[in-house]
């Protein structure tokens, strides 16, 4: 009995053991008919980790507490979680500033706590994506560390160093984006190191090739532990002119710092970026990873770069346009989608991110929040593409801003106030409950909760079939189900109407209307069922008083109404 025991327990450790190998370096290849990957099914959703759950109790969010809440995310609907930086970091730029790269910051666990969270996330079919923090590292990880000790140390090179013009004149005129010189005067070597950032936060030196296989060895090293893929940080500003030639000055005035308007034609953005970008695809394709980049493109030209000939680069790069479409206008989010789905690879839609005014407060009007939010749910889960949340959206999360100075967290606050207030208040703890601290710690949190909790809570919403949880459920839900959303064409109807946003989405036979109104006052659409092919149309999620009646829509103020059509 003893021997079949141990026998069946070696067996079931070895399948489980193969289960993991298999997953972390072959996970899902499967394709649908139309040749769709998992990265343009699955939506994802980032968790921006000082603010999600707090396990410990000190105020602050870790991985554990990212693992409780792994069922919640699941019956959301969300396929795969982006963590923001969690790996050990002086916090300057809340972890943007890596010291290590193969490890996790105490505050937020052990890489044994990453593993349990990754098979926690596995056995629920939740992928988990890193942000890989590649333009730069912290001042204080052991390669910046010998870089500075000496003009000849190892690590010298991987950083980008230059003698000033003169006595107390940086190399050139280019400013931190954070504010500032991007330069500073390191005494030990007398000698200068570029920022872009923070000057906690020295440019890696990509032209140096030691530079590359080290962060390429740092992407094999965590797909090998069990990740999908990354969030590439900054990728814009990875390389800078050889010559450092001044940057243009675009207009007179200054900024919230205090500096001119750059044109960072210099330092921004150079073609280089692209071979970088193609090499991480390359080794990401092998373990059937995603890459999604934080890419503030001007145009879909641009956006197609990313893409790269032949998709060879980015398969997600975000499209960040889509989030500076700042009012309810549907002529403006036609245009955008349109411009999107003609670009050449596969759509990346976001609303709201750790850096940027929540989508709550950008859209909503201050009287009819919530109905806005469900109508911003609607269109962005409902276009052909890949969405990704941002924790707290789909509860209806305010952002809350610092009031004074002194409460300031984010640096830039501080440097860049009052114009520049910082992104704390788009940061503030998830609200789970209506107890203390919103359920988040039991300690007071690192950012205070907003007084909105007490009626925008995961617990209570969930209590509530009209909240914007409920909403976000039922949306995530069909766009799961329904072939049409999943891998239907994209065509706008109703293309001169300035109240409602309106378009289907066709899957061979299959059909699916999405009507947006983005006004105050009720209003009607036609389908257009004939020329389009299609007999009826039937609700399959819509706002209360949103309804179909043959060819017509009739919508509420900011009313929504999704249905199926039928031949
Ligand atoms: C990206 C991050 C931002 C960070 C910056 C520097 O823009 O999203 O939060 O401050 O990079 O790493």
């Amino acid at each position: 009995m003893k021997k079949v025991i141990v026998w069946v327990s070696a067996l079931l450790i070895c399948s489980g053991l193969l289960g993991m190998t298999a997953f972390a370096q072959a996970p899902d290849r499967a394709v649908d008919k139309e040749g769709h990957q998992w990265w343009q099914h699955a939506v994802f959703y980032e968790i921006y980790p000082r603010s999600f759950a707090d396990s410990n109790n000190d105020g602050v969010g870790d991985l554990k507490g990212i693992a409780s809440k792994l069922d919640y995310l699941k019956d959301l609907g969300v396929d795969a979680i982006w963590i923001s930086p969690c790996f050990p970091s002086p916090q300057v730029d809340f972890g943007y500033d890596v010291s290590d790269y193969e490890n996790i910051d105490p505050m937020y666990g052990t890489l044994a706590d990453f593993d349990v969270l990754a098979s926690e996330a596995r056995k629920r079919n939740i992928r988990i994506i890193l942000d890989f923090v590649v333009n730069h590292s912290s001042d204080q990880h052991k390669w910046f560390l010998d870089s500075k000790s000496s003009r000849t140390s190892a690590h010298r090179d991987w950083y980008i160093w230059r003698d000033g013009k003169g006595p107390g004149q940086p190399p050139n005129n280019w400013a931190s984006t954070f504010g500032g010189p991007a330069w500073k005067l390191d005494p030990t070597t007398n000698q200068y190191y570029y920022h872009y950032f923070y000057a906690e936060q020295p440019d890696l030196n990509w032209r140096n090739p030691a530079v590359k296989d080290a962060m390429f060895g740092i992407e094999t090293w965590w797909y090998k532990r069990g990740v999908s893929g990354f969030r590439l940080d900054a990728v814009d500003t990875l390389f800078e002119d050889p010559k450092l030639q001044d940057n243009p000055i675009l207009h007179p005035g200054t900024n919230a710092f205090g500096d001119p308007y750059e044109d960072n034609k210099n330092n921004t953005k150079l073609p280089e970026v692209h071979d970088v970008l193609r090499g991480l695809r390359k080794v990401a394709d092998e373990h059937n990873a995603v890459l999604i980049g934080e890419t503030w493109t001007t145009d879909v030209a641009e956006l197609n770069q990313y893409y790269g000939d032949g998709n060879n680069e980015l398969q997600l790069p975000m499209d960040f346009l889509f989030t500076m479409v700042n009012k309810l206008s549907p002529a403006e989010f036609r245009k955008q989608i349109a411009a999107v789905n003609g670009a050449s690879g596969w759509p990346t839609f976001v609303i709201s991110n750790h850096d940027i005014v929540r989508s709550y407060d950008r859209y909503g009007d201050g009287e009819h929040n919530d109905q806005i939010a469900k109508v911003m749910a609607a269109l962005y889960l409902t276009l052909r593409g890949t969405p990704i949340m941002y924790y707290g959206e789909e509860i209806g999360m305010k952002t809350t801003p610092p009031t004074s100075k002194e409460e300031v967290k984010d640096p830039i606050g501080r440097t860049g106030w009052p114009k520049e207030k910082g992104r704390d208040g788009e940061r503030t703890p998830m609200q789970w409950d209506g107890t203390a601290n919103a359920g988040f710690s039991k300690a007071a949190p690192w950012l205070p909760v907003p007084p909105t909790y007490e009626t925008h809570n995961v617990a209570a919403e969930l209590k509530d079939h009209n909240s914007v949880l409920e909403f976000y459920r039922k949306v995530l839900k069909l766009r799961h189900d329904n072939t049409a959303l999943l891998d239907g064409n994209y065509k706008a109807i109703n293309e001169t109407d300035d109240n409602v946003l309106s378009y289907l989405r066709i899957y061979k036979d299959h059909g699916t209307v999405v009507a947006l109104n983005m006004t105050n006052a009720p209003q009607k659409i036609s389908i257009g069922l004939k020329g389009n092919g299609f007999a009826s149309v039937k609700s399959l999620l819509a706002t209360e008083k949103s309804v179909a009646t043959g060819d017509d829509v009739s919508l509420e103020p900011y009313g929504v109404f999704i249905g199926e059509l039928s031949q």
